[in-house]
């Protein structure tokens, strides 16, 4: 077994071991989700707003910290999109309805997000802080670009 195989065969015992089946890890309730969703996204922007400091030298640029929150950012920004299912609607949630009624347009919206913080967490490797600079302003459009029509204020 290789390292991954191991963590995967590792956390699956676990799951079973505390009662979560498949099944019961597939229903997550829909007041749930919402909960994960907003966890995720409250998360990557903590992380964000750290590469958001550096880049505008409010905080000195470490490399090492700016790698670890671009990787946080761009593990975590695969997230959300699988907690806004059906029944997510409604609650305590600042997503507007046109997410589900466009929700091609919205799923467009993460894919771009996703690509442009995995850029991000691969410019953050290479330690050019100018670079990174370009692409935190670059994936911040791609947070705007859905939260101008998706999000309530
Ligand atoms: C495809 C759409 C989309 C993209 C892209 C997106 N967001 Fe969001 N974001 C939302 C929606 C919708 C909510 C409201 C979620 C809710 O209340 O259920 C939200 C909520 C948030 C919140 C508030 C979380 C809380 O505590 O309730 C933060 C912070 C946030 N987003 C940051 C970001 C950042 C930073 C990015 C870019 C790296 C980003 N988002 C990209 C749609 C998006």
């Amino acid at each position: 077994m290789n390292k991954r195989t191991r963590i995967y065969a590792c956390l699956t015992s676990l799951a079973v071991g505390i009662g979560l089946t498949g099944a019961a890890m597939a229903q997550v309730k829909p007041e749930d989700s919402i909960k994960l969703r907003k966890a995720a996204f409250a998360l990557i922007g903590y992380n964000f707003s750290s590469l958001g400091a550096m880049s505008q030298d409010r905080k000195p640029y470490n490399k090492d910290e700016a790698i670890r929150n671009a990787e946080a950012v761009a593990a975590l920004a695969r997230m959300p999109l699988e907690h806004f299912g059906a029944g997510t609607d409604k609650g305590d949630t600042k997503a507007k309805p046109e997410v589900w009624s466009q929700m091609d347009k919205f799923r467009g919206l993460m894919g771009k997000m996703n690509e442009e913080t995995a850029k991000l967490a691969q410019v953050a490797r290479n330690g050019d802080l100018a670079a990174l600079k370009v692409q935190f302003g670059e994936t911040g459009k791609s947070c705007k670009a859905c939260h101008d029509d998706y999000r309530a204020k």
